[in-house]
């Protein structure tokens, strides 16, 4: 669903492929135009003729007893069968009524619209996979929130916590077949028992995109121009958001001129990653208990501090793949026109133990909100699963604190329900050719709500203007027998009486 700053203009855009062509405007007979030139008038008026059974006649008794008569009567509740339930839903989780699920569909749709702008397809996997693919040895925080637990048949099974496992799970099962390289996205349901901030859930859904088979930076950048493709599309800016960029290599730099065994490495960085969360002391506590010297956990933390790239060298001391992988970058950055929106930052490392290269990260300037997105290279996460190695990279951008960021900004879009016509027959007998006016109208690709009861035309007025309906459509007895419908044009107040086959 595109975003309507002002829901009227498209309205009147629509308004005019709404009218029929060919059809000489001619004045409504007496009944119809009466009707529908005054909604007040006609708010004493009903549709339908009041002297339909369903209005007049008392329930019989058989329907009160079968309950069948709708939310007119009920059966009677028992208690001791009636259970009451909780009507929020589980801690974490959310329900979309329709105007959050249009929210979601707006979101949703830009996420898709600007994944197929840079040429990539489509996936997904299920929400529920095995508990292994989701289980590293690093000591991640994702696998202390997994929702897990053993299936029927006896199979430890757990709800994907994110997409990357189930990408490469998918990638190693297709094997050669697959022409790399892959250009995927994927938007998709994941949980995580977490504990609740602003912007982070126990259910969220995640934006990703990753690009198997290319190990060249150039991967990265296109990655991360998308990211900023879609920031622009939804009205935010570099002033507003900037991506935090380094690359584990930096790391990997530092422990092997120690001689810190490789296997190490994942876990150095997950125990790195929550530099921000907990205080340093701990976190030279956890490094030692990983067998690294205070030497080489003093070097760390400075390296870790390092916020340019120029330090950087200066640092290390050698252009080793680090340093040369982050210039491309910031070069391509250059090249495509998005510098102003990244920056180097050493501290940057990320949570999970999988990346190998450059990972980044987009945060809010004004440093209120959680991470909006983060994502990088994770050249040997197919061997783990025990498939060949392919280079790899992605992102994840979750649902919840870009949200967060646009009710900040003041850019949440204004959604309104929109459908096309409002359908409604002026009596009883009438309904099934109202039904036939809106089969004709649905088959031309034209949105209709059907009123299915009774209703005061006032009524009808008030659902009209609340779904946005641009055209309402009458369907009275004198029109009918001339194969006729009346129009009113509900945004300029336009009204006309129009042939059936002419009805656009
Ligand atoms: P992640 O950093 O764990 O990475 O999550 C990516 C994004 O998902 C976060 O930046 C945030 O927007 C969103 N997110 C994560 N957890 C929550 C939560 N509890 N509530 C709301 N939003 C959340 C990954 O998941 C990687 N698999 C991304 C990736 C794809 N890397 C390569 N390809």
């Amino acid at each position: 669903m595109p975003a309507i700053a002002n829901p009227s203009l498209l309205i009147l855009h629509h308004h005019h492929h709404l009218r029929p062509r060919r059809f000489a405007t001619a004045l409504l007979p007496q009944t119809l135009l009466s009707l529908l030139s005054s909604s007040i008038r006609a708010s004493t008026l009903r549709p339908h003729s009041t002297s339909s059974s369903a209005q007049t006649q008392p329930l019989s008794t058989d329907n009160a007893r079968t309950g069948r008569s709708g939310s007119i009567s009920s059966p009677p509740v028992q208690p001791d069968i009636a259970q009451k339930i909780d009507i929020n839903p589980p801690k974490g989780t959310r329900d979309f009524p329709p105007e959050d699920m249009r929210l979601r569909n707006w979101l949703f749709n830009n996420f898709k619209e600007v994944s197929q702008l840079y040429g990539f397809e489509e996936v997904d996997f299920p929400v529920l996979e095995s508990e292994a693919l989701f289980i590293r040895k690093a000591g991640e925080e994702i696998r202390e929130q997994l929702y897990c637990f053993e299936d029927r048949g006896n199979r430890r099974v757990a709800l994907r916590p994110e997409l990357t496992p189930s990408l490469a799970r998918l990638v190693i099962q297709k094997g050669k077949s697959l022409p790399l390289p892959l250009k995927w996205f994927a938007v998709g349901q994941c949980w995580r028992y977490e504990r609740m901030t602003r912007g982070r859930r126990r259910e969220h859904y995640q934006w990703n995109m990753d690009i198997i088979g290319v190990p060249d930076v150039t991967a990265e950048a296109e990655l991360i121009s998308s990211i900023v493709t879609f920031f622009k599309r939804i009205g935010i800016t570099a002033s507003d958001v900037g991506f935090k960029v380094s690359s584990r290599k930096v790391l990997q730099e530092v422990l092997r001129g120690y001689s810190v065994p490789d296997h190490l490495f994942g876990r150095v960085c997950v125990i790195i990653d929550k530099m921000e969360k907990i205080p340093i002391d701990d976190i030279k506590k956890e490094l030692r208990s990983a067998e690294l010297s205070e030497e080489v956990i003093e070097e760390l933390l400075q390296v870790l501090s390092v916020k340019s790239l120029e330090k950087l060298e200066e640092k290390l001391g050698t252009v080793g793949e680090a340093l040369v992988d982050l210039k491309q970058l910031f070069s391509l950055a250059e090249k495509y026109g998005y510098a102003d929106w990244i920056q180097f930052d050493a501290s940057v490392v990320r949570g999970l133990a999988y990346y190998t290269g450059i990972v980044f990260e987009g945060f809010d300037r004004e440093g209120k909100l959680r991470a909006i997105c983060g994502g990088g290279r994770y050249d040997h996460l197919l061997s783990t699963f025990g498939g060949d190695d392919i280079p790899a990279c992605g992102f994840g951008f979750g649902d919840a604190v870009i949200v967060e960021l646009l009710k900040e900004k003041g850019l949440l879009p204004e959604l309104s329900p929109q459908v096309e016509n409002i359908v409604c027959s002026l009596d009883q007998d009438l309904r099934g050719a109202a039904a036939a006016v809106a089969r004709i109208l649905r088959q031309r690709g034209q949105s209709v709500d059907l009123v299915l009861e009774n209703k005061p035309l006032k009524w009808v007025f008030k659902r009209a203007a609340r779904i946005n309906a641009q055209r309402l459509i009458l369907v009275g007895s004198a029109e009918w027998q001339k194969g006729m419908v009346g129009v009113k044009i509900l945004t300029s107040g336009e009204q006309y009486e129009v042939k059936v086959d002419e009805l656009e």
